[in-house]
């Protein structure tokens, strides 16, 4: 008896043992296109109540980096696209870079171990603006690495977009990289395996959703499919395996079949398009842990997967081009709230776990004056620059506020602006169409938001409203016409 018991708990410790291990590899992007960002100290507490061990970076902010010292979380630090042409001519450049963003940060104790060198530079929205720079800037990089004595512990990258690779025949075996960018990415791969560095690559079955309206849904998710892709031997039964096995069959092809391959973005929006919500979220993001989590990999790579989920926290500053769930991509909103239900199978309850003490601003919101006329010929112009300037991408067919009436949205619209602006006066005015409430004008699916209260964003504020944005443009739009009227 007694030694059963002995054996079961030795079996108990190896399984946690093993089932730590096996997901050892959950990472976060940490993006911080934010008007009220989280303090950097806030969101690094989040990642290790959350267990994230990685955390993948879109530059090197300071806050951000002097935050995660002494974490022991993992730091893949980006370059953004509009660094590379300066590091690819210029290797001085990459060395101030490595100097100033990454040897100081090592030294004091910040667990960097990849360069992203660019961020998806070969998208074809680009026009190939970066096709040019990109390997020269990886290479300056990883020479400025090795005169840094950093080159064993720091490892480059490039995040790609998954379009660099493709099926002729839809079949993953089939997988080799897009003819017109071919040599390129062999001179990158190579470079890559060269170095000890990964082939990073983002997937997103959301965006084949989104842009094909024929795709079928279920295949998008983990839970089996209805139209599963048969490649000889294997079935395929959730693109991300099939698309991930592309990318394989691409580098087995040009004999690359051993290159590690990170996923350096991975996740689902909840807001801002029909097939945004938090049901597909939920479903997506689950799905894809429940599936890392057997440690099984895919038919074409069995073994651990590697990935970041996309993302930690929404972005409402981040552009709207693609679309209106770009904004929505956090498994937290802005203000370090779970969305939904998600165990990434780290934490012991298998529950998220929310940002603690989050300052806010006052329990105030900017809405329409209920005695302001619908006719009123102020209100379209005042609405599409309160959208232009605040976030009006919860408004719309299917969206978390789609349930507002007409006054309903513009109060969102005005309160947006009232908020990313730090619910300054100012910006509750509109011509005198709009007023400050203290009754929180939400309803069960819209959130109007309070924005984070950072110490230091009065001052930074003002410094950016003098350079260029809404205060100046806002008072001038405002104060001008009535300037005229008066003379
Ligand atoms: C406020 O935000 C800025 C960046 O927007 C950040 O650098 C700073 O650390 C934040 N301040 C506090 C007190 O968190
Ligand atoms: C360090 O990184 C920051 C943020 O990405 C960038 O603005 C800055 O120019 C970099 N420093 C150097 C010396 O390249
Ligand atoms: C790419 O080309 C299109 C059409 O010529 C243009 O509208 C767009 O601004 C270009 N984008 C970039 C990033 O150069
Ligand atoms: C399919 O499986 C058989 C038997 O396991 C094996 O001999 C064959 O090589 C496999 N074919 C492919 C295309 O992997
Ligand atoms: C609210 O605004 C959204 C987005 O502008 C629009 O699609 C919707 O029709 C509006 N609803 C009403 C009731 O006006």
């Amino acid at each position: 008896m007694g030694r059963w018991f002995f054996f079961s708990m030795v079996l108990g410790v190896v399984c946690w043992v093993c089932e730590v291990g096996s997901v050892g590899g959950i990472g976060a992007n940490w993006g911080t296109q934010t008007s009220n960002p989280l303090p950097p100290s806030t969101v690094v507490q989040m990642l290790r109540d959350n267990g994230f061990q990685k955390v993948k970076l879109f530059d090197a902010e300071d806050g951000t980096l002097s935050a995660l010292k002494n974490s022991g979380i993992e730091v893949m630090v980006g370059i953004p696209n509009d660094m590379l042409a300066s590091l690819a001519s210029d290797m001085k450049s990459a060395e101030n870079w490595v100097s100033k963003n990454v040897s100081g940060y090592v030294s004091d104790g910040v667990n960097i171990r990849y360069i992203a060198v660019g961020n998806e530079p070969f998208l074809t929205t680009y026009n190939g603006s970066f096709l040019q720079t990109t390997l020269p800037a990886l290479q300056n990089i990883q020479g400025a690495l090795i005169k840094a004595g950093l080159s064993s512990q720091v490892k480059v990258t490039v995040p790609l977009n998954a379009d660099v690779y493709e099926s002729p025949d839809g079949k993953p075996s089939s997988g080799d990289f897009r003819d017109d960018i071919r040599q390129l990415m062999l001179n990158i791969v190579k470079f890559l395996s060269d170095n000890g560095g990964p082939f990073t690559v983002n997937i997103y079955p959301f965006i084949s959703l989104y842009d094909d309206p024929n795709f079928p849904v279920d295949y998008a998710f983990f839970q089996g499919t209805s139209s599963p892709v048969v490649d000889g031997n294997a079935t395929y039964n959730n693109m991300f395996d099939a698309n991930h096995d592309t990318l394989i069959a691409a580098l087995q092809k040009n004999g690359f079949g051993n290159l590690p391959v990170i996923i350096g973005e991975i996740g689902w929006p909840t807001d801002g398009d029909i097939n945004a919500n938090l049901q597909y979220a939920q479903r997506f993001n689950q799905g894809f842990m429940d599936h890392i989590s057997t440690g099984q990999g895919t038919p074409l790579r069995p073994g651990p997967i590697d990935a970041y989920l996309f993302s930690l926290i929404d972005e409402d500053k981040k552009s709207i081009q693609p679309g209106n769930f770009e904004r929505h991509w956090g498994i937290f909103t802005y203000d370090g709230i779970p969305k939904y239900q998600l165990n990434l199978r780290t934490t012991n309850n298998g529950a998220l776990v929310r940002a603690k003490n989050v300052k806010y601003l006052n329990k105030q919101w900017c809405v329409l004056k209920p005695s302001v006329s619908l006719d009123d010929p102020n209100l379209a112009p005042s609405v599409s620059y309160a959208c232009a300037n605040g976030d009006c991408t919860s408004l719309g067919y299917k969206t978390s506020c789609s349930d507002l009436d007409v006054r309903g949205n513009i109060s969102y619209a005005f309160n947006s602006y009232y908020q990313i602006n730090d619910q300054q006066d100012a910006a509750c005015n509109f011509q005198g169409l709009a007023t400050i409430t203290n009754k929180d004008p939400s309803t069960t699916t819209c959130r109007f938001g309070i924005m984070i209260d950072n110490e230091s964003a009065a001052s930074l504020s003002l410094a950016q409203f003098r350079h260029y944005d809404p205060v100046f443009r806002f008072g001038f739009y405002v104060f001008f016409p009535l300037l005229l009227a008066w003379l």
